[in-house]
């Protein structure tokens, strides 16, 4: 039977007490972690965010609370009063802040009862995510988790002040809104009010903080909620949070001067760690061929390098013919990596075959010269070029792939990780900054058969391109910028169009017609009739940033409340069947059936 709190007050949390504290009366409230029984001797640990205090009820101190205790189980609710005690000579635990002392209970109440959770509430949980994510509440409580969510709240206020003393201002924008274009389907919200109308959930800010910008209010921030419905993945939920930034009359040095600061004191403040700034940078087009991606991972070597002189060079007729069909050979230096047994070449080739490859040529560089099978189409002159161009030296093993450039990024961007992984070099401890800019404006998308904005449309092409977006679209390089961490992507962003003109040229270039131009963004073109301010931004996936300082593997991690790859919540079961009577007050009906639930 639960008690009453009744007039009790917590005197410390469970992980204040120390060994300062021995002699002390005090009150702790908490949930029962653990509890053990040792010839008679109640163990309890009483746990709550702060940590866990080792309370112990004794027989014979006091037979009425040591019966009492004789009920708690795990996860149960309790009040416990009593007398803080040094723990016996051995038993200290100097892994426990709390660990040189106990709490020997005189008083107790047990404010509510738990049944037997459906997996143990423990650091490292072994539970099935599934049966995990159901109970969130209390996957919540565990220690890490618990870290996790107040590592966010320390973030979150560090990033407030951090910009605030920057003279950025907060500003909410709406959740039901027109639809903005970033590339993902939209979650669409009927209007009961405006029957066959429908709100778009943001993908993000974009057309506000621009609109923001137009009224004059000069910096903004957001730390924003966005939905975009795509296919999900360890790093992308479809509701998710980012820092949204936006500047007005600044150029791209700016927006990312005023990124990397934030991101240095944010890891100054929380990690205590200082980053070197500024932080490198890279064209689009030097991380694609160097790293064979546009978001690299700089924590380590095996870069790219190009191979054509070695190739022309040799006798080696797949090479030969790949460059004279306009492809590339290309290679990357698995350095020490000579010993690699054949069946550990023959799985890497496996792996570039699943990213296109048509094969994966090898060399091992060893005392005695190259060896492999295709080192005779390689006179010496043009070894001596393979050496030069990879930096090989003995205990090297070099790997190739010829094909068309896309695909020889592909496969060797994602060796290269793949490498970098099975020789445990990606230490999460380890925080490799940098910025890809110059992006390009458009890309091509045969299925649809137009072109695509790389970023969103309102990414300003760079001056000198202008011209050439009527002539050789898919060369205009954009003002775009993305801000990339351990080879993932956690900002982007670029400075804006904010004349109507080149804005019109764009849509043209994106074959939105003028009246589709009208239709989805005319108030945005309208208030660039009225001075929009030269202006730029950005926006940080906050979830990835915390998630990568956090050391974690997935932001569903580092948030409360996550959905699944099926962008389900296993916890409330959203999204769910709704009543029909629901649907026809909406004006909506479901094709091939009535709806959801049967009309009650
Ligand atoms: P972008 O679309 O690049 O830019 O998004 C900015 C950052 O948000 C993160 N992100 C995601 N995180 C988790 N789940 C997702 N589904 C997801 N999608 C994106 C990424 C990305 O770098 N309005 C522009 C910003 C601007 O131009 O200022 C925008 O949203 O880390
Ligand atoms: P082959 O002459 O087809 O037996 O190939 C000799 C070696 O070259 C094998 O190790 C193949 O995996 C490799 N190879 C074949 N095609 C390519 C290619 N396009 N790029 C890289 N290596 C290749």
């Amino acid at each position: 039977m639960a008690e009453s709190l009744g007039d009790w007050k917590r005197t410390h949390s469970c992980g204040d007490l120390r060994a300062r504290d021995i002699g002390g009366q005090v009150t702790l409230m908490g949930w029962v972690s653990k509890r053990r029984d040792h010839g008679g001797v109640i163990f309890a640990d009483l746990r709550d965010r702060n940590g866990l205090t080792q309370v112990v009820f004794r027989p014979d101190l006091n037979p009425e609370i040591h019966r009492k205790a004789e009920a708690i189980r795990n996860e149960f609710v309790l009040a416990i009063r009593g007398r803080v005690e040094s723990r016996p000579e051995g038993m200290a635990n100097p892994n426990l802040p709390t660990g040189a002392i106990d709490v020997e209970a005189s008083e107790l109440r047990i404010l509510n009862e738990s049944e037997t959770p459906p997996f143990l509430i423990e650091a490292e949980s072994d539970a099935n995510e599934e049966i995990r994510l159901r109970h969130r509440y209390l996957d919540l409580r565990r220690p890490d988790l618990q870290a996790d969510i107040l590592l966010r709240h320390r973030i979150s206020q560090a990033t407030r002040r951090l910009l605030s003393d920057d003279g950025f201002i907060e500003v909410e924008t709406p959740f039901l809104m027109k639809s903005t274009p970033e590339g993902a389907r939209d979650y669409l919200v009927p209007s009961r009010i405006n029957a066959g109308h429908f709100y778009a959930l943001p993908q993000s800010p974009q057309t506000y903080k621009q609109l923001i910008m137009v009224a004059g209010f000069d910096r903004y921030f957001q730390i924003v909620r966005c939905f975009r419905d795509e296919d999900l993945r360890g790093d992308r939920q479809p509701e998710f949070t980012q820092i949204d930034i936006e500047m007005s009359f600044v150029n791209e040095e700016d927006v990312m001067e005023a990124a990397e600061r934030l991101t240095a004191s944010l890891f100054k403040s929380i990690l205590d760690i200082d980053l070197p700034r500024p932080f490198p940078r890279l064209t689009h087009k030097e991380a694609i061929d160097t790293y064979g991606s546009d978001k690299p991972d700089t924590r380590f070597g095996f870069e790219i390098v190009d191979l054509a002189g070695a190739a022309e060079a040799s006798d080696f007729q797949v090479f030969k013919r790949v460059l004279s069909n306009g492809g590339q050979v290309r290679g990357i230096n698995a350095k020490g990596c000579a010993g690699f047994s054949r069946k550990q070449i023959d799985d890497l080739g496996v792996f570039a075959s699943g990213f296109g490859a048509k094969g994966l040529a090898w060399i091992r560089v060893t005392d005695g010269g190259m060896e492999s099978a295709i080192v005779k189409f390689f006179p010496e002159p043009a070894q001596v070029l393979l050496k030069r161009a990879l930096n090989a030296e003995s205990g090297d093993l070099l790997l190739f792939a010829a094909d068309q450039p896309a695909v020889v990024a592909e496969v060797l961007g994602n060796l290269r990780l793949r490498l970098a992984s099975q020789l445990n070099l990606l230490n999460r401890d380890h925080f490799s900054f940098g910025w890809v800019t110059h992006f390009p404006l458009v890309e091509w998308d045969p299925r649809e058969k137009r072109y695509a904005a790389c970023h969103h449309p309102f990414t300003s092409p760079l001056d000198e391109d202008i011209d050439k977006m009527a002539t050789d679209p898919s060369g205009v390089r954009a003002r775009a910028y993305d801000l990339v961490l351990n080879g993932n992507e956690i900002a982007g962003g670029s400075i804006r169009i904010h004349r109507r003109e080149i804005q019109e040229k764009m849509f043209e270039l994106l074959d939105i017609c003028p009246g589709e131009a009208e239709e989805k963004f005319g108030f945005l073109l309208d208030a660039f009739r009225y001075g929009a301010p030269p202006h730029g931004g950005i926006a940080f996936g906050y979830d990835r940033l915390i998630a990568l300082m956090a050391g974690r593997d997935y932001i569903r991690d580092v948030i409360a409340f996550p959905k699944t790859n099926n962008a389900a919540s296993l916890m409330d079961g959203a999204p769910s069947l709704v009543d029909a009577d629901q649907l026809s007050e909406l004006g909506i009906r479901l094709l091939g059936g009535e709806s959801s639930h049967p009309r009650t």
